[in-house]
């Protein structure tokens, strides 16, 4: 937990921009596994642990924006509850660690909440995300899941992006530490990827180390030598030589902050000469377009300067032709670049994505592109110092997506199908860094991660 002011400061913010009205925070539940006391891993909701820092089930947060006083909800534990969990503070003490005046048993949530609504008064309410949280939230306002949503609140929405946007020191180091915990991962993956290895043993290593240093992985590991499927979850086969291992991987810390980075390892610790040409072809889309990315910019015209940068490399080995300008206006790198530069990051891997990835990622000015490819871009709207985003630039050889394009003789001023071919089963490449935009420019966050085909080889065989 911060310092309690720091929660404190933050909903004053929030209260000054929402305006108006009650704003009520559900915390997370449990949520059961296989059976009801079989549970997963204890995740509160983000912007419950943004504004009112407690990282336990059965609360929920209440801003009353006229009366300026915060309230947290929650019933104390019982003698039951602390023979299974121990001793546990009291709600009172627990609002107290983060600066909340005034806290209350579940049952006068309830009162207050219909008093609101019969009188009329504005109750704010962010989307929600889990199903079980849907079932208590229609009970409390006594209405259907459909006219649930008629609670959700696009003012609130818009001043949780914005608060939640800009990262201060705090939550810099922390996403720092998350990423300092993956340079473990990544380099203890690569030193293991070699013959023989299965890829589960690859990612239960740096789930492991994950744990080990206090948090969960920050999404589940994506391990593979098909790394051209983007989100490879699979991982039961055993490396082979020749082949690249794609590792997408992070740690979060116990505080909640994420670390999403990428890595791609050839196995056995030597890169083949095609390998590095389309390796060196990412990197350069993946280092030029971090130092490009600085305040005002929008990361729209950052991801389209890295489909040209990966399209003009692979013009240059004779996979694509034409020119690049139209090339990339055309959408065709997208047969080879099907998905965005990147994302936010911070309490969340894809940051603030429950309140809906064209709230966090575009805005009036900025329209989310519905073109392949440029569709899948998360981020388009202009960078601000503050922001930690992801930049993951790949190259995929996609056998399905190349038969489908070749079959619909999809962009052939751009494509060269034969050429193509002789990549079907390379696989594909992801490099992916987690960047902070400062005042002037930007930085790579964490202690720096192997990278460049060198530095790769070297750890692989260090
Ligand atoms: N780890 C998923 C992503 O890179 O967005
Ligand atoms: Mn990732
Ligand atoms: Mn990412």
């Amino acid at each position: 937990m911060f310092a309690k002011e720091v929660y404190r400061e933050r909903r004053r913010m929030l209260r000054e921009l929402v305006g108006e009205g009650l704003i009520l925070f559900p915390g997370n539940e449990e949520s059961a596994m296989n059976y009801r006391a079989n549970t997963y891993h204890y995740r509160q909701d983000s912007s419950f642990l943004y504004f009112f820092g407690i990282d336990k089930p059965g609360f929920y947060g209440v801003c009353d924006v006229d009366a300026g006083v915060d309230t947290l909800y929650g019933d104390d534990f019982a003698i039951d509850d602390i023979i299974w969990m121990g001793e546990q503070p009291s709600v009172s003490e627990l609002a107290a660690k983060v600066a909340v005046e005034s806290s209350g048993p579940l049952k006068d949530l309830a009162g207050l909440m219909t008093l609101a609504m019969q009188s009329g008064r504005k109750v704010h309410l962010l989307p929600s995300y889990r199903g079980d949280q849907v079932v208590s939230l229609s009970r409390l306002f006594d209405v259907n899941g459909e006219e649930l949503v008629k609670l959700e609140s696009q003012k609130l929405i818009a001043a949780v992006v914005k608060l939640r946007s800009i990262k201060d020191s705090y939550e810099i180091s922390e996403i720092e530490k998350a990423v300092e915990v993956a340079g473990i991962m990544h380099t203890t993956a690569m030193k293991m990827a070699f013959p023989g290895n299965y890829e589960r043993e690859l990612a239960g290593a740096i789930e492991g180390i994950a744990l080990s240093h206090g948090g969960p992985v920050s999404f589940p590991v994506i391990l593979s030598m098909d790394g051209q499927t983007l989100h490879n979850h699979y991982h039961g086969n055993e490396l082979t030589e020749g082949r690249l291992v794609v590792c997408d991987a992070g740690a979060e810390t116990a505080m909640g902050y994420a670390s999403d980075i990428t890595r791609t390892c050839p196995v056995g610790g030597k890169f083949s000469a095609q390998q590095k040409e389309i390796y060196n072809i990412v990197l350069k889309a993946n280092t030029e377009t971090i130092q490009a990315s600085i305040p005002g910019r929008t990361y729209r015209e950052v991801h389209l300067m890295a489909a040209k940068i990966i399209a003009g490399g692979l013009k240059e080995l004779g996979i694509m032709k034409g020119d690049l300008d139209e090339a990339v206006a055309a959408g065709a790198h997208a047969l080879f670049f099907p998905h965005g530069l990147g994302h936010m990051l911070g309490l969340d891997v894809h940051d603030m994505e429950g309140l809906g990835e064209n709230n966090v990622g575009y805005n009036q000015l900025l329209k989310r592109s519905d073109q392949f490819g440029l569709a899948y871009l998360r981020l388009g709207r202009q960078l601000e110092p503050g922001f930690v985003i992801t930049n993951e630039p790949g190259c995929y050889f996609i056998p399905a997506l190349i038969d489908q394009w070749k079959g619909e003789m999809k962009h052939t001023d751009f494509i060269n199908y034969d050429q193509v071919e002789k990549y079907r089963g390379f696989g594909g490449i992801r490099i992916e860094d987690d960047v902070l935009i400062t005042d002037t420019g930007s930085r790579v966050l964490g202690t720096p991660i192997p990278k460049t085909v060198d530095e790769v080889e070297a750890t692989m065989n260090s």
